[in-house]
């Protein structure tokens, strides 16, 4: 694997791992931000009754209000803003006139473009109280997700994330969704590197400052089998059991990372501010 300078590099899937400069990390931290934002803002209005439709229609308006493409619109064919994921629709759920139900877990997945760069993060919701295990998924998934990225680090390698992401799901019995991965991003949605979320320690490729990309861990409450839908969008497992998905898009430092989409109020997991019942 080459690396090549993203500023000489075509704005195109070459299969190369582009560095980035402090130009781009500006832009990353301004869509991030808008997308990060767009979650926040969803938070309340998730909840019994309140149709996934609803809820793109609020992020599209969000997001283009100040001044941000939904980049998924047009995206191989796809037509909304985000992706709502609801139970055990493992990712890319398609949003439509469909409630959402006391006791659901739902990832809402927003991509926005701000000036050209992508900013890709996803959040789990509980739509009023959810059962204890549920809870517990979504609790580990963000841990999962909050491991990968303090392993990213100039000189680790790409098996370290897979690796403490796999260890720590199934420390729990769960399992690692390997059907879909993370993804290099900036001014392409979907670029090299893939981001397992699971592998080896020591193996893959090294780490690099100037590295732009997300950890989006799906896991699985049973099996980590994933079948796809009529719709040729909606992955849900296999064995029908509980899904739960959290993404940040981050770049790599001379210390550690940085983290482009983080909340800038906080609202970090707010899948935990539901009663268990
Ligand atoms: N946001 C998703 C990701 O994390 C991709 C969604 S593609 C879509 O990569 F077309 F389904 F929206
Ligand atoms: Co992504
Ligand atoms: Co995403």
């Amino acid at each position: 694997m080459t690396f090549v300078d993203a500023s000489n590099a075509p704005v195109r899937y070459t299969g190369e791992i582009k560095l980035y400069g402090q130009e781009a990390f500006e832009g990353m931290r301004r869509a991030g931000r808008l997308a990060a934002e767009c979650l926040d803002m969803l938070t309340e209005h998730v909840r019994p009754g309140v149709l996934t439709q609803e809820i793109d229609d609020l992020a599209r308006e969000f997001v283009t209000e100040r001044g941000g493409t939904p980049a998924c619109i047009f995206y191989r064919g796809y037509r909304h803003t985000v992706c709502t994921s609801v139970n055990h629709v493992v990712c890319h759920g398609v949003p439509a006139k469909k409630a959402l139900k006391e006791g659901d877990i739902v990832n809402i997945d927003v991509t926005v473009i701000v000036d050209g760069w992508h900013g890709d993060t996803s959040r789990m919701y509980s739509v009023g109280g959810v059962k204890r295990r549920a809870m517990r998924l979504m609790d580990v998934t963000y841990e999962c997700l909050m491991k990968g990225i303090e392993a990213v680090k100039p000189g680790a390698r790409l098996g370290d994330i897979g690796a403490v992401i796999q260890e720590h799901a199934e420390r729990q019995r769960f399992s690692v969704v390997e059907a879909f991965c993370g993804h290099g991003l900036g001014r392409i949605f979907h670029d090299a590197p893939n981001i397992l979320h699971f592998g080896r320690r020591g193996h893959g490729e090294r780490l690099a400052p100037g590295m732009i990309f997300t950890i989006e861990p799906m896991i699985n409450a049973g099996r980590k089998d994933v079948s796809l839908m009529a719709d040729g969008w909606t992955a849900v497992t296999r064995d029908r059991t509980l899904s739960a998905q959290y993404e940040h898009s981050i770049g790599v430092t001379e210390e550690g990372c940085e983290i482009f989409t983080l909340s800038p109020v906080g609202r970090h997991t707010p899948h935990s501010d539901a009663p268990v019942i």
